[in-house]
């Protein structure tokens, strides 16, 4: 006998909307320009297939233990050792494994803030953390990015005019300092040092997310702002883009105080220990820095091709910043385009992209005018293709807006 089911209450915090906006593959040979993925054929497969042989046979049954065999540790270790290109100087208690550096996110987020906290976040800003402050009921203010980074002086403005009204200060402020997603930008220096100079001043958290600043195109380091301000930056880096995402490992690197906080959020003790014992190995064998360096040389060339395709394609219908490093470029068009009306028409076309929306915190109101493009999962002739198929889609748009005004 089959009995309706009373609707359930489903808890509140759950989004109802994905958190990407870029449309689903709808052919075979669809050209993705909306992932944000990383080049598969640089993925080191025979290495990773060797260190996942030896972190079984090798150390057996202690590696598949709640706690792992030596990996853990090695890679705690790396992490400590590599973090000091950053500046960040730290013991490994102060370094916690996640799942992903979004993993870590959301742990600083559940760390930190309690439904009607204030987060200030960039605008644009990255979807996924986007999704963890909703999720976490902020109260979410951005403020825009510019060819040097986030508008420092907006937030020192906002701040100024939180203390002298009443009204409240951030919890934290997430920021993509160096090789933002999906602006490009990186945070010139002195406004680095602007922003932890009022986090001091105002005493708020900056969560820092650096998943890109290994893919360096122009030999130039900036310090993190962990560097400049290691009791209140919460640092988040991963091996998403410099090995393969698909290990899902990253890190969190923060004062002692937050580790321990985010420790007992950990509720199935340490993250992926297994995959720690693979990485381990790993980069036991592995000439990293070459790896690294092609890495950069395969994406600086793509970005190129890239943004010679955008000039030849579009002309001045846009407008873009060159990025020096990451994944992304970051499209401008004309202040009544609207990217989202022309999203479909460029995924039958066989492309995809992110329209501009989709990284604000008011998608309904915001960023109707942009774009993001990536480069780093596609061919060089794709890359080609997409951007002229996407010119085409825009070219198509436009006239019809044309006509019917
Ligand atoms: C700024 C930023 N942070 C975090 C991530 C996700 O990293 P992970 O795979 O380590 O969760 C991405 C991936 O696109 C990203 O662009």
């Amino acid at each position: 006998m089959s009995t309706e089911l009373e609707p359930f209450s489903f808890a509140k915090r759950i989004p109802t909307t994905p958190s990407i906006g870029s449309t689903t593959v709808t052919k075979p040979d669809h050209i993705h320009l909306s992932f944000g993925f990383a080049a598969p054929h640089l993925f080191p497969i025979e290495l990773l297939s060797y260190a996942a042989a030896e972190a079984v046979t090798q150390q057996g049954r202690k590696a598949l233990q709640y706690s792992g065999a030596p990996g853990p540790g090695k890679v705690l270790a790396w992490i400590q050792n590599r973090s000091k290109l950053n500046d960040i100087h730290v013991d490994t208690d102060q370094i916690l494994v996640t799942y992903g550096s979004t993993q870590g996110i959301d742990l600083t987020t559940r760390i930190l803030v309690e439904p009607g906290d204030h987060v200030w976040v960039e605008a644009p800003s990255f979807f996924s953390a986007l999704q963890a402050f909703r999720v976490a009921e902020a109260t979410i203010t951005s403020f825009p990015i510019d060819e040097n980074g986030v508008r420092v002086d907006l937030i020192e403005e906002a701040l100024i005019d939180a203390r002298s009204n009443g009204k409240r200060i951030p919890k934290f402020l997430y920021t993509m300092p160096t090789y933002h997603n999906p602006g490009g930008v990186t945070l010139s220096i002195p406004r680095r040092k602007q922003l932890v100079r009022l986090a001091r001043e105002y005493n708020f958290f900056i969560l820092e997310d650096d998943a890109y600043s290994e893919l360096n195109f122009s030999g130039k380091r900036y310090p993190s702002l962990y560097s400049l301000f290691p009791e209140r930056v919460i640092y988040l880096n991963t091996f998403s883009k410099i090995i393969a995402p698909g290990l899902r490992l990253g890190w969190l690197i923060a004062d002692k105080s937050i580790l321990t906080k985010a420790r007992l959020l950990n509720l199935g003790g340490s993250i992926g220990v297994f995959t720690q014992e693979i990485v381990a190995k790993l980069l036991d064998e592995f000439p990293f820095q070459p790896h690294i360096e092609s890495l950069i040389a395969h994406y600086r060339r793509q970005s190129d091709v890239m943004a010679d395709a955008i000039r030849t394609d579009f002309g001045d219908h846009v407008t873009f910043h060159q990025p020096e490093g990451g994944f992304y470029i970051w499209l401008r068009f004309q202040d009544h385009v609207n990217t989202t009306e022309f999203l479909q028409d460029a995924a039958d076309r066989g492309v995809s992209f992110v329209d501009g929306r989709s990284f604000y915190v008011n998608a309904e109101a915001e960023g109707h005018s942009y774009l993001r493009l990536c480069f780093s999962y596609v061919s060089e002739d794709q890359i080609v293709r997409g951007v002229q198929k996407l010119a085409d889609a825009y070219f198509a748009y436009l006239s019809k807006t044309m006509s019917s005004t």
